[in-house]
């Protein structure tokens, strides 16, 4: 990230990434290294009929870890399950967390582990570093390639009072360990795949187009991308264990890329959108990626000539004018190949929420300054480390295309 001056930069990711098949034998020996006893382990209803979570619980075992299973997590959790959680560990007195799943009980177990040092609701937490204590020591075994929460700061919960979807951030809850083990993901459904992979490749190309890019995420995300493009049609559609490895790698690089570099116009977009319609993080995020991919051409044409090479351009000798727009064609053909929608549907957002929605980014991504009462002008300048500055009206306008489709 840029601090303060200019010309500075820093990276940052203190979580210790184990990968590999079967790695999850090392959970048992990498909780006794975080310096905990006893675990609460967190996943949800899926994951633990699936059988996901059951290398993990013989690995606590073995390692003679006492544990207690918290698997009450719904899709796209809140404060209330937070309180729950952090209330099982605090009475069976857990000093350590591990959770196995994807991004909602990865967020919700983070931000258990908060509460629980800290006291309260999560909500007290909601913003950047508000925090004083650290969180338990954590460790992340993701089951899909998407959230990238494994290696993540930041832990997304739905604040159920204001119906939005809240950010709580601190350097202090990057997860301890991360566990990268493709075994789990070989029984995740085809659309499950297809749509925390598709979130996973549009962190990678928002961390490519910041303003608070450098050197480093930009090796990381452009990597990520070709790692991701490259194996997500056969790791959602066959068995490939190394095309599904590939995608959890990749989408670990991505969030190791936006953690730093932050995140653009998609995710600043949708973030309102789910806190108050019913629709998954991946569709929404996807959906409108490729109208903020058109949006944001202009800005760079080099960026979008590098993003086209990592993806399909063939012919690299063509001009930088020439390729730049093929990044574009690239992911509009991997959505026509994986059946993603090409636009949102009136009946699952309400196109009349478009104002309101338009609002709440103009209110910062933490919604940090929202005020509903506050009017726009259009020519409003959104507050986004976006690489193309966007206003008001370019917000209305591309809510408004991505209702209309796309063409190829
Ligand atoms: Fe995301």
């Amino acid at each position: 990230m840029r601090t303060g001056d200019q010309n500075m930069f820093a990276f940052y990711l203190p979580t210790r990434i184990v990968h590999g098949p079967n790695s999850v034998r090392e959970t048992g020996k990498a909780f006794r290294s975080i310096g905990a006893e006893k675990a609460l382990v967190v996943t949800d209803k899926g994951v633990k009929s699936a059988g996901l979570a059951e290398g993990v619980l013989e690995s606590l075992k073995e390692s003679g870890i006492p544990y207690v299973v918290f698997d009450d997590v719904e899709e796209n959790p809140g404060g209330v399950t937070v309180g729950k959680g952090a209330e099982v560990a605090l009475k069976e007195k857990c000093n350590g967390i591990v959770v196995v799943g994807g991004g909602s009980p990865l967020c919700a177990g983070r931000g258990m582990g908060v509460v629980i040092t800290n006291g309260g609701r999560i909500q007290d937490y909601a913003g950047l570093n508000k925090a004083p204590k650290p969180p338990l020591p954590l460790i992340a075994i993701p089951t899909t390639a998407g959230s990238g929460a494994e290696v993540s700061q930041f832990i997304i919960l739905k604040d159920e009072e204001r119906h939005i979807k809240m950010v709580v951030g601190s350097p202090m809850f990057f997860p301890r360990v991360a566990i990268l083990d493709p075994m789990l993901l070989r029984k995740l459904p085809f659309w499950q795949s297809v749509i925390s992979g598709i979130d996973a490749l549009s962190h990678a190309i928002e961390a490519y187009l910041t303003i608070l890019a450098t050197p480093i995420t930009d090796a990381l995300a452009l990597s990520a991308v070709d790692l991701i493009y490259h194996n997500l049609r056969p790791a959602a559609t066959s068995d490939d264990l190394d095309a599904k490895e590939a995608c959890l790698i990749g989408s670990t690089m991505a969030n190791m890329a936006c953690g730093n570099a932050r995140l653009g116009l998609p995710h600043a977009m949708t973030t309102p959108m789910e806190g108050m319609f019913k629709i998954p993080h991946g569709m929404a995020v996807g959906t409108i990626l490729p109208y903020v991919m058109e949006f944001n051409l202009p800005a760079s044409y080099q960026r979008f000539a590098l993003l086209a090479k990592r993806m399909e351009a063939s012919d690299c000798n063509r001009s930088v004018e020439e390729l730049a727009p093929q990044a574009i064609t690239a992911i509009k053909r991997l959505f026509i190949d994986l059946r993603f929608p090409r636009k949102y549907s009136d009946e699952q957002i309400d196109r009349k929420a478009i104002p309101q929605m338009a609002k709440m980014v103009m209110g910062g991504l933490h919604g940090e300054y929202y005020d509903p009462h506050r009017e726009y002008p259009m020519n409003a300048v959104i507050p986004s480390v976006n690489l193309r500055k966007a206003t008001m009206k370019d917000l209305i306008e591309l809510y408004e295309r991505s209702f209309e489709g796309w063409e190829i």
